[in-house]
Order: structure tokens, then sequence, then C-alpha cells
């Protein structure tokens, strides 16, 4: 089994001001993981997800991104990116689906450049691939939230990404699309061999296609396989939420 290093985080703190959010977490992810991050709010997941994209620098520990460290590391482009707030687009916004995804190669060709006919193809495939052909040349403010928000995810993977990190991105998308957005995951993650690291509260779903669950909480307090996870007396769970919680598994 292939175990290379794609994030290392070793004794890493972070502090807002006075306010430690993130506490001496140590935390290995290797290829081919797809980890389901989860956690309260403002336990500190989308502050950690700011260090590994290098937004912001911890104040203690040591980061690397494919064994490199972070100071030194410059392949961006091997990450994806879906953030919790993805900004949505008013009706009447001037573009389409195609070219919001679009966007997500000019990292690598440069702003003004035009498309090679492999990058059409590209483009045409991410889009393919979140299931909306049908909208390609739609304008994106027609779109619902749920369709925006695949148009988003098409734009992270156009740039075939080694790893993809999510931060919650099925907000506001149905029950239905949801579980068609996990299998997209699971099909990215199982046959394209994308690394995915997915913040998400919804953990029944999540024990059923991640190979590792982590719980974050300033600390991490658990990090191990989904039945593990699911085996965690509400004593324990209620540590990690710091108060009791119902866990409830979505089965069907
Ligand atoms: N820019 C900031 N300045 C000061 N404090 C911040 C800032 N961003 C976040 N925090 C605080 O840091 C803590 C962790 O926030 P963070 O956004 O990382 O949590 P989270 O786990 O992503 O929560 P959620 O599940 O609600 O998205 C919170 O208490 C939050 O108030
Ligand atoms: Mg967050």
């Amino acid at each position: 089994m292939d175990q290379k290093s794609i994030i290392s985080l070793n004794d890493i703190s972070y502090s807002y001001e006075n306010k430690t959010v993130l506490h001496h977490i140590n935390f290995e992810i290797t290829k081919g993981a797809f980890i389901g991050l989860l956690g309260p709010n403002g336990g500190g997941k989308t502050t950690l997800i700011k260090i590994i994209l290098g937004i912001l620098r911890p104040h203690s520990g040591q980061l690397s991104l494919f064994n490199t460290p972070v100071e030194s590391f410059r392949d961006w482009n091997k990450i994806g990116f879906v953030s919790q707030k993805s900004n949505a687009f008013n009706k009447g916004f001037p573009a389409t689906v195609y070219e919001v995804v679009s966007a997500g190669l000019t990292s690598k060709i440069g702003y003004f450049k035009f498309f090679k006919q492999k990058d059409k193809e590209k483009i045409l495939k991410a889009i393919h691939d979140v299931g909306m052909s049908e909208y390609a040349y739609e304008n994106i403010g027609n779109l619902s939230g749920g369709q925006q928000q695949r148009v988003f995810i098409a734009r992270a993977l156009v740039s075939e990404p080694e790893l993809l990190i999510l931060d919650e991105p099925t907000v506001g998308i149905d029950y239905e699309n949801v579980q068609k957005f996990y299998e997209l995951l699971h099909d990215l993650n199982k046959n394209n061999g994308i690394t995915l690291l997915l913040v998400t509260h919804d953990t029944g779903t999540m024990t059923k296609y991640a190979t590792r669950i982590a719980c974050l909480n300033k600390t991490l307090h658990f990090h191990g396989k989904p039945e593990e996870f699911e085996n965690l007396t509400e004593i324990e769970m209620s540590k990690v939420y710091g108060h009791p919680v119902n866990i409830v598994s979505h089965d069907h």
C-alpha cells in the first residue's frame, strides 16, 4: 500500500489574538485517504484548513504538504479547494458555467491566455463529472444554490488536483443531491485516486464513505476508522462536542 504523505501536521498550534483555537495538532493524511473532519461550530476546522492552504501561518509546529515543508511548497495547483462560503452568484451575473469552471485553470495557464482544445476538454469533463453537462452554457446566476455548489466543485476539479479540500460543501444542497454528491466524492477517491479532506457535520453519511474520521474541538479528540468512531460511547462523544450529542446514522 502506498503510504505517501500528503498532509503532515506536526504539533500545530494557532491563536487569534489571545484566543487559542488549535492546540498541538498532530495529524497525517496519506495518499488515497478520504478524511471526514468533524467537530462543533467554532472547533477550529476552517482555521485548520486555512493553515493547510497556507492562508494562515501556524504559531508553532510544522506543516508539510506532499513531503515538502509549507515554507518551500510551490505546487499549489496540486490542491483543489471548495470553501464553506462560496460566493453565490446573483441572477444576471454575466458568466456561464463553462466560464466559471475555466477559471480553475487560469492559475496554470495565465489569465489572458486562450484555452487550448485540451483545456476545453478538461473543462467539459469537470462539468460532466459533477453532473452539470446540460447547464454548461447556462448563466451561473440562473442556477439553484446546490447547482452552483456543484459548479464550484467542478472549478476545483478542473486543474486535476491530487488533494481536494472541501469545507462544508453541501450546505444548501437538498438531501437527494447531497447523496449524489457523496457518491461523486467516493468515485473521485476510489477511481481517480484523489485524496479528500472533507469538513462536514453530516456524521451518519460520512461514516459510510470516509476511510478515516477526525474530530476537532481545539485539540484532535479522535482520529481513526469510521467503525471505531461509531463505537465511541456517548460520554466520549460529548467530550468531542463539549455537550451531549445524538449520533444519527443514515444507513438507507
Ligand atoms: N478571523 C478571526 N478572528 C478572530 N477569531 C476568529 C477568526 N476566525 C475564526 N475565529 C474564531 O476561532 C474559532 C474557530 O473558528 P473556525 O471558523 O475555525 O471554526 P469551525 O470549526 O470552522 O466552525 P464552523 O463549524 O462553525 O464552521 C471560533 O471561536 C471563531 O470565533
Ligand atoms: Mg468552518
